[in-house]
This record gives C-alpha cells, sequence and structure tokens, in this order.
C-alpha cells in the first residue's frame, strides 16, 4: 500500500473511473449493464437523490446545488443517484450541447459533489437527443456522468436498480401534443417494453443484496400534480413487490414525498426538487395512512445504509431538514 503515496491522487481517480468505463461497456445483449460501486471501509454507503433538475441555475436549482454540497460534506457521500429530467425543457440538443456545463457541470461545483452521478432519463430528457445524455462522450467532459436507460449498481449491501421509465407512458406516444420524443432505441415499443420487464424482473431475482433500491423517473405512487402513473402501477409495481424491493425513488412530480403503502413493505419516495417546484394545491388523494411527508417546494434527500439500517431526510433549499424515516433489517440475516 505504501506505494500508492506515491501515485498522483487524480491519477488513481482516472484510473478508477476508465475501470467503471470498461466495465460498463455492453457485455451481452439482452441483460443489463452492471457497474460497482465501492462501500466505505465500514461497508456502508450515503448518497444524495436529486431530480428535475437542469434550469441554468434558476428556480432555486443553485441553492438547492449549495446544499447539496454542504450536507454531502458533512455525509461523506460516495455518489448522487439523479431521478430524471435532468436538462430542461427539452433535454440535450447533442453532446455539444453547452446546456450540460450551464446545468450541471457549472453549477454542481461542490467538492463533495465530485463523485459518480448516476442518472437516468427523464421524460424532457426524451425530447431532445436522448442519446446524447447516454453518450460516452459526456464523461471526457465531466468524469462524473452515468447516464443510461437501465442499469444495475451494485453497491455490496445495496442493488440500485435504475429503470427507464418514460416508455412505458401511453400519452407520449399517444398524445404527444407538439412535443417531438426520440424514442431511438425504443421502438418497437411493444418488445423494448416486454424485454425491459423481463430484464427488471430477473435483475430483482439474482440480487444477493440486503437492500434493493429501484430508481425510476416516473411516479408509481404520488401526491403530487401528476400522480400515480398508472402504467408503472400495473407492469412495474408487481415485479417490485414480487422481490421485495425496499424503496422506489422517482422524480417527475416537483416536489418531496414519502408514501408508504398498505399491502407491501416498499417506500415510495420522491425527490424531484432539483429546481422549478411550488405546484401549490395542485395535489391528489393519498390515503392519509399512507402519506408520511409531501413538500411542494425545492429540495432534495440523503439515504445512508448500512447492513442492519437505511435512513432517509429529506432537505429543503436551506438545508433545514423536513423528514427523516429510518428502517432496520432483521440482523438474523446478515450472516448470509
Ligand atoms: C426559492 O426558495 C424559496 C424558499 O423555499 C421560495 O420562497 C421561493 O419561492 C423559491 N423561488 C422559486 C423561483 O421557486
Amino acid at each position: 500500500m505504501a506505494a500508492l503515496k506515491h501515485i498522483p491522487v487524480n491519477l488513481i481517480f482516472y484510473v478508477y473511473h476508465m475501470i467503471i468505463v470498461i466495465f460498463s461497456a455492453h457485455s451481452s445483449t439482452g441483460e443489463l449493464r452492471r457497474l460497482s460501486q465501492p462501500t466505505k471501509p465500514d461497508g456502508t454507503v450515503s448518497f444524495l437523490v436529486i431530480g428535475d433538475w437542469g434550469r441554468r441555475g434558476f428556480y432555486n436549482q443553485s441553492q438547492v446545488a449549495l446544499q447539496m454540497g454542504d450536507i454531502g460534506e458533512k455525509l461523506d457521500i460516495d455518489f448522487v443517484i439523479s431521478t430524471g429530467d435532468n436538462f430542461y425543457d427539452n433535454g440535450l440538443t447533442s453532446f455539444h450541447d453547452l446546456l450540460f456545463q450551464d446545468s450541471f457541470t457549472n453549477i454542481y461545483t461542490a467538492s463533495s459533489l465530485q463523485k459518480p452521478w448516476y442518472s437516468v432519463l427523464g421524460n424532457h430528457d426524451y425530447r431532445g437527443d436522448a442519446r446524447a445524455q447516454l453518450s460516452p462522450m459526456l464523461r471526457a467532459l465531466d468524469h462524473r456522468w452515468f447516464c443510461m436507460r437501465s442499469f444495475i449498481v451494485n453497491a455490496e449491501i445495496v442493488d440500485f436498480l435504475f429503470v427507464d421509465t418514460t416508455p412505458f407512458v401511453d400519452k407520449y406516444f399517444i398524445q404527444p401534443n407538439k412535443h417531438v420524443y426520440d424514442w431511438r432505441g425504443v421502438l418497437p415499443r411493444q418488445t423494448y417494453l416486454n424485454n425491459l420487464l423481463k430484464e427488471v424482473d430477473v435483475a430483482l431475482k439474482e440480487s444477493l443484496a440486503k437492500w434493493k433500491i429501484v430508481i425510476g423517473h416516473h411516479t408509481i405512487k404520488s401526491a403530487g400534480h401528476h400522480g400515480n402513473t398508472i402504467e408503472l402501477e400495473k407492469h412495474i409495481l408487481p415485479i417490485l413487490q414480487a422481490n421485495e424491493v425496499d424503496i422506489y425513488l422517482n422524480g417527475h412530480d416537483h416536489c418531496l414525498e414519502h408514501i408508504s403503502s398498505m399491502d407491501s413493505k416498499i417506500q415510495f419516495m420522491t425527490s424531484g426538487g432539483g429546481s422549478k417546484a411550488w405546484k401549490g394545491g395542485d395535489v391528489n388523494y393519498v390515503n392519509p395512512q399512507e402519506m408520511r411527508f409531501y413538500y411542494d417546494g425545492q429540495g432534495f434527500m440523503s439515504v445512508h445504509v448500512s447492513e442492519a439500517e437505511l435512513s432517509v431526510v429529506f432537505y429543503d433549499v436551506f438545508g433545514h431538514v423536513l423528514h427523516h424515516w429510518k428502517t432496520y433489517k432483521d440482523a438474523l440475516y446478515s450472516a448470509s
């Protein structure tokens, strides 16, 4: 280990990222790509979750970024998860689009945020050149950027399954209105969705991690402006229930919320407060016994996971704690 001291830190960082990049190269078709995320030496991981953000710093995006930097520092986070709608209003036009720098690189500048950003695409991202955001070329501009349609991040005690939810939503196909969606790589739609559902089920069944967290842009259950996404309730939720997923994380509704479920252990958490929010009064009904927390303004969330415990905290634009929640796993099973 002594030899490591003579190697510049940024070289180690570079090599480490190259390994991830090589790992993520498409191994075989029909199987989701897997990335390895190291845990801390004590086996735990900490991360932040942000959604619906890229607006050149406007609508409090910069204020949220500042607080993320502070909280990220305090928690010594290992990575950031983006729940999608990364660049407003219409994604990126190409991988030369300066919006990438203006809404990402030059906004999330804190040193604690210089970690991998695992991102999915949202519906707004599909209105631009969706493939630009997925291009590894962007990683040359900013090493943090790991955006894929659907993929797995394995962090030993926890498996993260990122699911491309936009193609599930009928209205983008049936009534796109004035919007043009970039469906290259998604058509024929039914084949794409059938394969994805199979891959999601297989990935969850094969997961040996203690905790399972699934991430998608769209809501499954939400009290916000968009409410529940019926296509996901129908097709994704049963798979999550059958495989005992702990948390479903999403954006899409520009709010922060936590909904428990009466018929499963899944917690539904929305982190969609990365920039424009405040849809005041536009709240859908959710069973009050299931509704744990709802905040219509900007903010983000943090998650800390150990083998036995998972804790979640929601913050507003001032970094104030709005809501926290904790759950435990039976220590009996920890021997596996
Ligand atoms: C920014 O955040 C503050 C505090 O929550 C809020 O009062 C204000 O309306 C927000 N500004 C915008 C443009 O959303």
